[in-house]
């Protein structure tokens, strides 16, 4: 394990001198403008060094022992390039305010439906998960007015407020024991009729459950709702080749979706917030459309904010994507999808631990890279004390872990002997995120041992 100081990386900051060389040449033609004062350095060094100061009032979620919550570290390419695009601050409401970041957004946000199968599509890039579901709700809502939107009890808590603001119904369907929604209980749900919208998760945020794309395809074939699937968190696991058969031939459906949505900003690496929503039909930009009086006359081609609920975003969100992806281009095989298979090799190795010791009743086995456990006590209850007192020892250790509460179906109860004297349990939760956690379990394994006790 690393003793001592932990080295950020900063090896890429000669580049980004280079690169901000190479900015100021393509602007040469101007006439010449003092840069801007610099007259009070030992201010701005003051002030940054109070800012790192505060900065450092933080989980370390950049280092291996952060394997709690989904937070990973943007990689370097990413967070060079959004640096660099902040001395121009791009807006990509519109191309006068974002010509070239928007041609970047343009060309990155295709590379992701390509991702997907659809060589043709209409998306952009926004804040996040939320604001890239509520679009797609959004649509939904519009085109099937008024008819009810379905999630699993696993999906992400969003989807049930996003259609509070909406106005549209909402309806939980129950999830089974893997987490995933019960085809068979949608089923059922889809019989009543009154459904416009399902909302499949592939990737949910507590276990990284991938619901049965496939099965929902059939029902839909049937009764004709609006197929969204939020894989905010998963859909880059479209390129890993150690999935398990049921996770892969949901991700291989992914395509028959209506609507996706996938957040760079969780398995991206890519910094917050960068969220992305995908139409199959492009047609669906006829209901975003608007005049502006302020904007869009600079170019009769398409200004993003055109297809877009967000007026103003960041032009550095997509040139850091579109960086990234040049780097690490989205190919079966390649540097960024054997990340996510280190990623999730980390997964089964822990789980594979925590079923061998006596102390720890893991849930099912990991479809991605995230883990949930029991800390095994006589009931329940006791269970749940004993993974907070665990998740604080970890963290005087250095190990970070995160806890969820989640129903007691998801543990086999019976077999370890435990008293079922509530409906759900507070458990520890691993996000593997970070491909080097996979050279970790061995220290994060140490650190939750001696946490555990004996
Ligand atoms: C499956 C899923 N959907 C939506 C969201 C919300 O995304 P965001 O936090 O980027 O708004 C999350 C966040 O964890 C998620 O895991």
């Amino acid at each position: 394990m690393t003793e001592g100081r932990f080295a950020l990386e900063r090896a890429g900051l000669d580049a980004l001198r280079a690169a901000l060389d190479r900015l100021d040449e393509g602007f040469a033609g101007l006439p010449a403008l003092e840069a801007a004062d610099d007259g009070d350095a030992a201010g701005l060094r003051r002030v940054l060094l109070e800012t790192a100061a505060r900065l450092t009032d933080n989980y370390p979620y950049f280092h291996p022992l952060y394997a709690g919550q989904m937070l990973k570290p943007p990689d370097p390419v990413a967070r060079l390039a959004y640096a660099l695009a902040t001395w121009i601050n791009p807006n990509n409401h519109a191309l006068d305010g974002g010509r070239a970041s928007s041609a970047m957004e343009k060309e990155a946000v295709a590379g992701l439906a390509r991702l997907f199968g659809w060589d043709e599509h209409l998306g952009h890039l926004c804040g996040g998960g939320t604001m890239a579901n509520l679009e797609a709700l959004w649509a939904a809502g519009r085109l099937a007015p008024g008819r009810t939107v379905l999630a699993s009890a696993q999906a992400h808590y969003t989807h049930g407020r996003i259609s509070g603001v909406l106005g549209l119904p909402f309806e939980e369907v129950a999830a089974d024991r893997l987490g995933r929604l019960d085809a068979e209980a949608l089923a059922r749900r889809l019989e009543r009729g009154g459904v416009g919208t399902v909302v499949v998760t592939l990737g949910t945020t507590a276990t990284g459950s991938v619901d049965p794309l496939t099965e929902i395809l059939r029902l839909k074939e049937r009764h004709g709702f609006r197929l969204h699937v939020d894989a905010a968190y998963g859909g880059y696991f479209r390129l890993a080749e150690n999935l398990d058969a049921p996770a892969r031939r949901a991700f291989d459906a992914i395509g028959e979706a209506d609507s996706i949505v996938v957040d760079p900003h969780k398995h991206g690496l890519q910094p917050y917030g960068c969220g992305c929503v995908l139409f199959r039909d492009p047609s669906v930009g006829r209901l975003y459309r608007h005049d502006s009086p302020y904007t869009y006359f600079s170019s009769s081609e398409l200004h993003l904010g055109e297809i877009s609920l967000e007026c103003s975003r960041p032009g550095a969100s997509a040139v850091a994507l579109w960086a990234t992806m040049r780097m690490l281009p989205l190919e079966r095989g390649g540097a960024f999808a054997r990340r996510l298979e280190d990623s999730r090799a980390a997964a089964l190795d822990l789980h594979a631990r925590l079923a061998r010791d006596p102390r720890f009743l893991p849930a099912f086995r990991p479809e991605l890279d995230i883990v949930v456990w029991l800390v095994r006590d006589a009931s329940l209850s006791a269970c749940s004390a004993r993974a907070r007192s665990v998740f604080a020892e970890a963290a005087r250790r250095n190990l970070h872990l995160a806890l969820a509460e989640l129903p007691a179906a998801f543990f086999d109860l019976e077999g370890a002997g435990i008293a079922k004297d509530r409906d759900t349990v507070t458990c520890l939760r691993s996000v593997l995120m970070k491909p080097e956690h996979r050279e970790w379990i061995g220290a994060i394994w140490a650190a939750l041992d001696a946490a555990a006790g004996a």
